[in-house]
Parts: C-alpha cells; sequence; structure tokens
C-alpha cells in the first residue's frame, strides 16, 4: 500500500480505496496557502541510511547475506536513495569491514541511487572499484568530534575532502555531503551557526550537490531547526540542497522533521527499524526511523513511493535478526495488532 492516508487506530496503514485523502489538511489547503503546511512539497525524497549508520552502531554483526536482504528488500519496498556501506578503516569501525563485498554484491537497479560514506582517497578508490557511482563525505561543524570520528581538525578534513570531491566528479561520480553535530556537539556543547555555514559552504564549493545536516547525537528541537534551516537559506544556500538527517534520541525527530517541510525541505534521512547511531558520538541513538517517518508524510499527504506494509516486514525480520526490539513507533503498533488478529508479519 503506497502513499496512501492514514486513520492510525489499527496500528497500521489504512487504505483510501477511492484515492481521496482520508483527511482534509494535506493538498487542497497546501493549494490554497492557508495553512501551516502551505510549503510541505507534495513529494519527499526518503534517503534511507538503515545499512550504514543503522548497522555501523548495533551490537551484533549482521553476515553480508543480511545486509544486502536488508538493501534489496528495502529497494523492493520502494526505497530509491539509499546508502549502502561506508568505505572506512574497519579498526575503526568493524561493522563496515565488508564494504568491498556489500558494494560489489548488492544487485542494482538502474532507477536506485546506491551510496557510501568514504573518508579519504581510499576509500573513494574503494568505492570506485567496487561499482559506486555516488558516494558521500562526511565531518562535523566541531574540531572535537571530527578529532574524535575521523582522526582530523576540521580544517584537515576540508582539505582531504577537496581532493576526494575533486577526483569523484573527475570519475563522474555525484557526492553528497555530511555536516554532524549542527544541533549540538557531545564535546563542544552549542555550535555557532558561522561554524555550520563555514562548513557548508565548504562542501557546496568543492562540488557536493546535496548538503545533509546531521542532529548526530539528537538534542535538536523544532525552533533550533528552525533557526540553523533559515540561516543557511538567508546566506544563499538553495533549500534544494538541503536534506535532513536526525537521530530521535531524545524523541523530537518527528517533530524536526515537520518543522523542516514546513521550510519546504524535500529530502529527510532515516533508517529502517530506527536503527543506527556514530559510534564516536557517546550517547547517540538511532536514527529516526523510515516506517514512522513514512507513515507520518502518507498522513499529511505528501508521496515517498514506499510501501510501507513491505517495510515494515523488513524491519520486523531484522529485529529477529539482530535479536532486539527495535525502537520504530509504527513497528511496534503493526506488531502489536498482528499479534492480536493473530497475523503472522
Ligand atoms: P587514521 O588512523 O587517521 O588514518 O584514520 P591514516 O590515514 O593515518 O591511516 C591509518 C591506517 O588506516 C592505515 O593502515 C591506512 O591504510 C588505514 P595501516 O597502514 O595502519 O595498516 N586507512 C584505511 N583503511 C580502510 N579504509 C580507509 C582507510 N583510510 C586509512 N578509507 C580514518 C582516519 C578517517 C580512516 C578513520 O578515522 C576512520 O575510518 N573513521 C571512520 C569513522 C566513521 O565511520 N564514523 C561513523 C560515520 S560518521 C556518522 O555516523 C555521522 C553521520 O551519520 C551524520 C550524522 O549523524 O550527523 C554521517
Ligand atoms: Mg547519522
Amino acid at each position: 500500500m503506497t502513499d496512501e492516508h492514514t486513520t492510525a487506530d489499527d496500528g497500521r496503514s489504512p487504505s483510501t480505496a477511492n484515492g481521496t485523502p482520508a483527511t482534509d489538511g494535506t493538498a487542497r489547503e497546501r493549494r490554497n496557502g492557508s495553512s501551516l503546511f502551505s510549503a510541505v512539497p507534495d513529494a519527499v525524497s526518503i534517503y534511507e541510511v538503515g545499512p550504514r549508520d543503522g548497522l555501523q552502531n548495533e551490537k551484533v554483526v549482521l553476515p553480508t547475506d543480511r545486509k544486502l536482504e536488508l538493501i534489496e528488500g528495502a529497494v523492493d519496498a520502494g526505497i530509491s536513495r539509499v546508502e549502502i556501506t561506508s568505505f572506512v578503516n574497519p579498526r575503526w569501525i568493524p561493522a563496515m569491514a565488508d564494504h568491498m563485498d556489500i558494494a560489489s554484491r548488492v544487485k542494482r537497479r538502474p532507477e536506485v541511487q546506491y551510496s557510501a560514506l568514504v573518508p579519504n582517497l581510499r576509500g573513494l578508490d574503494g568505492a570506485s572499484r567496487a561499482g559506486m557511482t555516488e558516494v558521500a563525505v562526511f565531518l562535523a561543524a566541531t574540531d572535537t568530534h571530527n578529532r574524535k570520528n575521523i582522526n582530523k581538525t576540521t580544517a584537515e578534513a576540508l582539505e582531504t575532502y577537496r581532493a576526494v570531491v575533486d577526483e569523484a566528479l573527475a570519475r563522474g561520480m555525484k557526492v553528497r555531503g555530511y555536516v554532524s553535530c549542527v544541533y549540538g556537539c557531545p564535546y563542544e556543547g552549542t555550535v555557532a551557526l558561522e561554524k555550520i555555514k563555514r562548513v557548508a559552504d565548504s562542501l557546496l564549493e568543492m562540488g557536493v550537490y546535496e548538503l545533509s545536516l546531521g542532529d548526530t547525537i539528537g538534542v535538536g528541537t523544532p525552533r533550533q531547526i528552525e533557526y540553523v534551516s533559515q540561516g543557511l537559506l538567508a546566506s544563499g544556500i538553495d533549500l534544494n540542497q538541503i536534506a535532513v538527517h536526525f537521530h530521535d534520541t531524545r524523541g523530537t525527530a518527528l517533530a524536526n522533521i515537520t518543522v523542516a517541510l514546513q521550510l519546504g525541505v524535500r529530502t529527510v534521512d532515516s533508517a529502517i527499524g530506527g536503527l543506527g547511531g556514530c559510534p564516536y558520538a557517546p550517547g547517540a541513538s538511532g536514527n529516526v526511523a523510515t516506517e514512522d517517518v513514512v507513515y507520518m508524510l502518507q498522513g499529511m499527504g505528501i508521496k515517498t513511493g514506499v510501501d510501507l506494509d513491505r517495510l515494515v516486514s523488513i524491519s520486523a525480520r531484522l529485529g529477529g535478526y539482530l535479536g532486539r526490539e527495535l525502537p520504530s513507533k509504527y513497528l511496534k503498533a503493526h506488531l502489536g495488532h498482528s499479534a492480536r488478529i493473530g497475523k503472522v508479519v
């Protein structure tokens, strides 16, 4: 069931047999420009980070075949952009040690964008040899987080990435850029807007096509999202270049996404089941769950192209593989409802 509206009373997505919105407050109000939601886009691009951001921080390291099952299952459910692994040092992130296998073996579909994190030229070279056509570079707005996560200062990281982006573009690859710790740093606390702007501008100037603004430790709240986004837009960054990446550590991710949508943001990062975290950001927990985001967007009349039922059957299986209950609220509701009616998910 894809892109349908929801009534939320049975723990799963209901149908709208005649295709009309189940509730008001969606397309009609946007057309009239009469609601809080007048700038909300008609469609949102979900950028699935579960196989990378999610699995990099799970206690159980999934075997490569299971990871491939996850990636391919998410794509079958309608995910059209997915970060499949990271070409980082396996001594730093053991769970991503099978990056060559993942990127070489994944069954690619032409309409789907597969991406991988790279921290330097060595990572880029591996990604390119394994057939990646898109990579993502990543750094925080703060020096301390960068030292802990990539063993470089912000200036050193930017210098490294200049060479990485130059080389990737020369090879015909696309490059995405993450700015981490945008709403707070686990080591430095509050982060000045100027620092975020400096990193964002440098990445765009190098040629990254999109900036993912990371709430790495899940501390952001709605007014902060407005403040930072407006600040970046006011400095000339285009709305189409902004994606949001929320870890849901304190339960504010969906509220923050709503604000981003109200500002017109069209790309949302999320992880199936709510997997995830950054191993070098103490206390960081999972990314906002893809199911929860898709459920909310569908209820708001926003297209995602994702089939929620298919997605949730993958996350249900994934919880079993990882031996833990995944944090996605939609998944819990779905499993609860299925148990009540005796349905096997
Ligand atoms: P380093 O130790 O400074 O690297 O690590 P180096 O250049 O000095 O080399 C040391 C050794 O690492 C050498 O091997 C290199 O060959 C090897 P040795 O000679 O000792 O045997 N090496 C590599 N091996 C494999 N792949 C590579 C690579 N590069 C060097 N690409 C480095 C620097 C960046 C490599 C390291 O710090 C690292 O791998 N860090 C990864 C950190 C990471 O992945 N963190 C999680 C992702 S960030 C995140 O989750 C946030 C995000 O989701 C957004 C948000 O939430 O805000 C993106
Ligand atoms: Mg992250």
